[in-house]
């Protein structure tokens, strides 16, 4: 039964921003949902309901257009804008915004924050950022507005093939080179290319939790392999019929232990043996305080067993999200046939502008520079801790990279060594966090990343941290 026209209210603002036929229309649909206006109900008629709200015909005309485009109402022949006979109840007319409380909220760091992945912004070179960016700007206007080659920036490419080559040892031509976002998002997309050949992979007992987890989270069994002070632990690592191992040989994480090379020959070996994958990661590589820099794992491969990853967040700046993955020769295939519809993450101009960098020494001359002023934060913290701890303290992984772990001579466990430093104005991180398997009854490892600190606040952090532990 078709009901009668009915007489309605809206109260209109004239004043308001929002066009009269846009309030009316909000209006109108909102009366429908929730059922003030029922099904089959006729809508007044244009000129009466102009005339009953004192606006133009127009006004009216263009809500009552927008209803029936959207289907609220339909219009009957000679008749005139009936309500639709829809479920109305089943839309939902009062959304509630998620309300989520992030599971793991941090809390807020201390003056003196030995936080591991937070690097010095004082030394980041800004000027021929500026530079280059202007110059990709202006030079590549047109490849600008369009999508990239799904690897990434050619131009960059060709700079990081020759410069793993040169500081790396890494033999690779631009074509085994993939950008990625990130660290995770390298290993996410390889997780992608070793599937379904590959199930089971092994990792360093404790590693880097970023690497784990994205291979857990593509469905991968993941094997723990135990350290010991050369590395992963080869004999385990062929009993865990693991088919890819993800190691960090040139810095374990968070150990720090260097792979001597006979061990890195073993691990090749292994590879060999089982047709396996060494994934190498190669996060901090260039900081190397003591001795000369190894070469990396990539570079003793002559069968196409290992492939490369690297960042440029520790070097150059965390949130740019530049990181690359070299793929040795069989999995290239892969990329080609499963994974280059994927578009590039990385954008254009950032890849263009880090290329122009490296291209004209910027990028060479940057690191000079880090590595000298990170050389001297490490030693700064290295004699800090001597001075203030002496024999109460071990040191691990003290011979590169941006972080050392320490033990100390007490009983406090790992939340009580984290909250008494937090007493004392300073954050410390635990590590227990990193093991794949039962934490080991031992005394606990504290990471200790110095890359953002000055001098004196490293002094500074650690005096504060003997009071809080001795
Ligand atoms: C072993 C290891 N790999 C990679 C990364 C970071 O990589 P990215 O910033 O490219 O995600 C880290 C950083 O903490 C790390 O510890």
């Amino acid at each position: 039964m078709e009901g009668a026209s009915m007489t309605f209210t809206p109260l209109l603002n004239r004043t308001d921003d929002t066009p009269l036929y846009h309030q009316l229309y909000e209006y109108i649909k909102k009366e429908i949902v929730s059922g003030n206006i029922k099904v089959n109900n006729k809508l007044p008629s244009i000129r009466s309901f102009a005339e009953y709200l004192n606006v133009s015909r127009n006004t009216v005309d263009t809500a009552y257009q927008q209803l029936l485009a959207e289907g609220y109402v339909e219009s009957r022949p000679k008749s005139g804008l009936y309500v639709t006979n829809t479920q109305f109840d089943l839309l939902q007319t009062y959304k509630k915004p998620a309300v989520f409380l992030h599971p793991q909220l941090e809390t807020k760091s201390c003056t003196y924050d030995f936080r591991y992945g937070k690097i010095d912004s004082r030394l980041f070179p800004l000027n021929e950022w500026k530079k280059r960016y202007n110059e990709s700007l202006q030079t590549y206007r047109e490849a600008l507005f369009t999508y990239q080659e799904s690897q990434g920036e050619e131009s960059l490419r060709e700079e990081i093939a020759m410069y793993l080559y040169q500081s790396r040892g890494v033999v690779c031509s631009k074509h085994q080179i993939i950008i990625g976002a990130g660290t995770q998002q390298s290993l996410s997309l390889l997780a992608q290319m070793l599937k379904p050949s590959i199930r089971d992979i092994a990792f360093e007992n404790p590693c880097y939790d970023g690497a784990s987890f994205v291979f857990k989270q593509h469905g991968f069994s993941l094997k723990p392999v135990s350290l010991n002070n050369t590395g992963i632990n080869i004999q385990e690592l062929y009993e865990s019929q693991a088919q890819a191992v993800y190691v960090t040989p040139s810095h374990q994480f968070p150990y720090g232990m260097i792979m001597p090379v006979s061990k890195r020959i073993q691990l090749l070996e292994w590879a060999n043996d089982c047709s396996g994958f060494i994934i190498e990661d190669d996060y901090d590589g260039e900081f190397r305080y003591k001795g000369s820099p190894i070469p990396s794992l990539q570079s003793l491969d002559s069968k196409g067993r290992v492939i490369y990853t690297g960042t440029f967040s520790k070097s150059f700046m965390p949130s740019l999200r530049i990181s690359y993955l070299v793929l040795p020769e069989v999995l290239l295939k892969t990329y080609y046939e499963r994974f280059s519809l994927y578009e590039q993450t990385v954008p254009a101009l950032h890849q263009r502008t880090l290329g122009l960098m490296m291209k004209n020494g910027e990028w060479s001359k940057h690191l000079r520079r880090v590595r000298t002023a990170y050389q001297l934060k490490h030693s700064t913290l290295l004699a800090a801790l001597q001075k203030e701890f002496n024999k109460n303290v071990t040191l691990s992984g003290e011979s590169a990279g941006l972080h050392i772990l320490v033990r100390m001579n007490n009983d406090m466990n790992e939340q009580e060594l984290i909250n008494t430093a937090r007493k004392q104005d300073v954050s410390v991180y635990g590590t227990s966090r990193y093991w794949l398997t039962e934490l080991p009854q031992q005394k606990p490892y504290i990471l200790l990343g110095f890359g953002s600190l000055r001098g004196e606040e490293i002094e500074e952090g650690i005096k504060r941290l003997k009071k809080a532990w001795l």
